[in-house]
């Protein structure tokens, strides 16, 4: 059992991993915003708009976060942290060893794009991910016609390292994409802390 479930928080947004228990708010922001996260993601699973997916999904979240293979988070503004979800931001596929890698994925409501919500939040997660998880790269993905998310990762410090062809079958199809990653600024070996002590 994690002691305590991560909660990564800036003065605006909290990013809470979340859980069964919060299956109803995963639902409803998943339902909401169908169409507008379908054109980027891949094609859901059966049943992937009820309570029952959202509640089996949220437990093996929190299984996935104990071993260290996944970390998702429910985005919120900080003052309503039981509310509506502004959207969702993960760190996945983790390999530690030589590499020390882990890959992010993320979406926002769409009635909450343009405020810097995801800006903010793939800052705080990285700076996590360095600084907690003592990951020494991340790296990212999108497909060449999707803007807004190049924007949001040139913002967060992220740089082009390549192109790759038929990268992921997205909304029916083999999608190019273009392939981004950050570096923990600073130069510390695999597990090693930070700062004295
Ligand atoms: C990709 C996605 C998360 C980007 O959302 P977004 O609203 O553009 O991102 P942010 O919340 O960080 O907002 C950034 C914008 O808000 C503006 N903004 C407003 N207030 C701001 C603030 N306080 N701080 C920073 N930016 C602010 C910025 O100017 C910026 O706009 P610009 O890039 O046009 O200049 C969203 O479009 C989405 O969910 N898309 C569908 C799913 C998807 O594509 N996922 C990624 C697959 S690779």
């Amino acid at each position: 059992m994690i002691a305590q479930r991560p909660e990564i928080t800036t003065p605006r947004i909290c990013l809470a991993l979340y859980g069964p228990e919060d299956a109803s708010r995963l639902r409803d922001h998943v339902s909401r915003n169908e169409p507008h996260l379908a054109r980027w993601s891949p094609a859901h699973p059966e049943g992937y708009v009820t309570h029952a997916y959202w509640e089996a999904r949220g437990k093996k979240n929190v299984e996935e976060a104990e071993a260290g293979k996944a970390f998702r988070f429910a985005i919120t503004w900080i003052d309503q942290r039981g509310g509506p979800l502004l959207g969702m931001i993960a760190l996945t596929d983790l390999a530690r060893g030589p590499q020390q890698w882990a890959n992010l994925g993320y979406g926002l409501d769409e009635r909450e794009q343009g405020k810097g919500i995801m800006v903010e939040a793939v800052k705080a997660l990285c700076a996590w991910a360095f600084d907690d998880l003592r990951l020494h790269r991340i790296t990212a993905s999108y497909m060449p016609t999707n803007e807004r998310s190049a924007r949001v990762l040139r913002r967060a410090g992220f740089a082009v390292v390549g192109y790759a062809r038929d990268y992921l079958f997205i909304n029916g199809a083999w999608r190019d994409h273009v392939l981004t990653a950050l570096v923990d600024p600073e130069d510390r070996p695999p597990g090693a802390k930070s700062g004295p002590g």
